[in-house]
């Protein structure tokens, strides 16, 4: 059977922990979790099964590898030492019998996108970000559409607009959105983005490197490394929606309670086809996954045991073809969700009420 592992690592440091070691979990305070996490080994979490794809009824199999870094610690660590660790980890899904790698989460944020990983490992090595570039975007349209705000006149803002998920996602809105609205750090990094979105089809662009900014759009995708609470209730427009990526969540809780006019979306969240069983609780409700997981389990399905989706540059023919491929497996957007929880009709229309009730549109 062919297989796969996917590699993940605490983003919530001391639930995370408690996932796999209740004890731990319970008694480290977080910055002891943070500091030891870097001596811990990567450990095999849990073995994935019952995907089956639609098109052909072939069943795949997988392993969770957990590399014990923090995102704080990713970042604080120089890139060659946190590379060894998924190195490590990559070399224990080969002897897995493993024939392709998904980078989760940090594990391809930090330093070149994978590309280093890669070229260490005798199997196939993607970060999974072309897949969720494309269900992030068609989350956030459906989120539009059920708020019942016109796209074509919205002014949307990327959050995270110069790396690698934000550039796509921009370049895929740009052609569809009244007028974009590019946020990063970095102003030169920002018009690399802002001259593939002028080629994508819109040249009624601004740029900035004040998050602020961006309580004039009507959509906010947000997809940073910031390690979180970004977007806080003060910054974003009455009525706005919000498409969270970044994992660990870049809107900060505080919006949920302070702001119901607004909707916040967990972007890049996908149904498995088949039974599936992860083994392990990430967080997820059954059959669900993160964009980047699925896209390795489509590789998987398709056989296609070769890297994809590495480095900072990712290429939309790449991310066409990755749909394709998915959706012919019989993976497709799970049901729209916030802050974990399923967002039904009823949640949906106390927003909008909310949003127009103080004038919004
Ligand atoms: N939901 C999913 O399925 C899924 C899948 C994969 C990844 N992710 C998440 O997506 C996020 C981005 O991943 P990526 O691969 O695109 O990473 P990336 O290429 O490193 O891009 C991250 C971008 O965030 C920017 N940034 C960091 N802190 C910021 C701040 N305070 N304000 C504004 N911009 C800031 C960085 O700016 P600079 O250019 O200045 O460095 C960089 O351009 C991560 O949180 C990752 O965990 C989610």
């Amino acid at each position: 059977m062919d297989s796969f592992a996917f590699i993940i690592h605490p983003l919530d440091p001391k639930r995370d922990v408690s996932r796999k070691y209740p004890l731990l979990g319970r008694v480290l305070p977080e910055s002891a979790i943070h500091f030891l996490s870097q001596f811990w080994p990567p450990v095999e979490l849990s073995r994935i099964t019952g995907a089956r794809s639609i098109a052909t009824g072939k069943e795949i199999e997988g392993w969770l590898i957990a590399v014990p870094y923090t995102a704080r610690r990713m970042l604080e660590l120089p890139p060659a030492e946190v590379y060894r660790k998924i190195i490590a980890a990559g070399h224990l899904a080969e002897r897995l019998g493993a024939k392709m790698l998904g980078l989760g989460a940090y594990t391809s944020v930090v330093g070149d996108g994978g590309l280093t990983i890669a070229r260490e490992l005798d199997i196939g090595v993607t970060s999974g970000d072309s897949y969720t570039v494309a269900v992030s975007v068609e989350a956030t349209i459906e989120a539009v559409l059920r708020m019942g705000l016109d796209l074509g006149s919205a002014q949307v803002a990327v959050v995270g607009a110069s790396g690698a998920i934000g550039r796509a996602v921009s370049q895929l809105l740009a052609p569809r959105s009244g007028n974009m609205l590019l946020v990063g750090r970095d102003l030169a990094r920002l018009q690399v983005t802002a001259a593939a979105v002028t080629a994508a089809g819109n040249a009624n662009i601004s740029l900035t490197t004040d998050v602020d900014e961006i309580q004039t759009a009507d959509v906010v995708v947000t997809v940073t490394s910031s390690g979180g609470a970004l977007v806080t209730p003060d910054i974003l427009k009455r009525g706005a929606i919000v498409c969270d990526v970044s994992r660990p969540r870049d809107v900060s809780w505080q919006t949920s309670r302070q702001r119901q006019d607004v909707l916040v979306i967990d972007g890049g969240l996908v149904r498995v086809p088949g039974a599936v069983d992860f083994g392990f609780d990430y967080g997820l409700p059954a059959g669900m996954t993160y964009g980047c997981m699925a896209e390795t389990m489509a590789l998987t399905f398709e056989g296609l045991f070769e890297d994809y989706s590495l480095g900072k540059d990712i290429p939309l023919t790449n991310i066409r073809r990755i749909e394709a491929i998915a959706t012919r497996h019989g993976f497709s957007l799970a049901a729209l969700r916030s802050y974990e929880q399923k967002l039904d009709d009823i949640v949906i229309q106390k927003v909008r009420a909310q949003a127009y009730a103080g004038g919004m549109g």
